[in-house]
């Protein structure tokens, strides 16, 4: 079976008290259940990380091209600040799916600007814990098309 990594960056582990009216009720955990259920119905097999740690999440994208065909990222914060990520996703050579719950470009200024969307497949946005779902379809997309 295919398989793909879904990277979920920081503080996406406190969701569900988060801010809930911009990040939803739902908690790190029951987003993951969702995830497994769609990629099951889509054949694939998934893996999902957390980190809030830039290096970590460098690595383990940097380690990805001999296990996965695809990956699915919300960077969360370091979408806005971080190179390091953008040239390990533009350095594995996986297709790779930008997703983010809320919508970056109706909030802060700093938050319009995403270093990784120039690098990614692709980007989804603004859809709560669907652009996760969206994303695995989109992932399942690129590996099949
Ligand atoms: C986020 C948007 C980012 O700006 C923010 O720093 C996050 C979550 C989202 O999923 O909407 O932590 O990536």
């Amino acid at each position: 079976m295919k398989k793909i990594l879904v990277i979920h960056g920081p503080n996406l582990n406190l969701l569900g008290k988060r801010e809930p009216d911009i990040y939803g009720k739902f908690t790190l955990e029951q987003i993951n259940e969702l995830i497994k259920k769609e990629a099951a119905q889509l054949k694939l097999e998934v893996k999902i990380i957390h980190s809030n740690h830039e290096g970590e999440i460098v690595d383990t994208i940097g380690n990805a091209s001999s296990e996965f065909e695809a990956i699915v990222i919300n960077p969360a914060a370091y979408t806005h600040t971080s190179v390091a990520i953008r040239d390990a996703v533009s350095a594995c050579g996986l297709p790779t799916v930008e997703v983010h719950l809320s919508n970056i470009y109706s909030r802060e200024e700093f938050r319009k600007t995403s270093l990784i969307s120039g690098v990614a497949s692709g980007q989804i946005a603004g859809f709560g814990i669907q652009s996760y779902i969206l994303g695995i379809k989109a992932a399942s997309y690129l590996i099949n098309k």
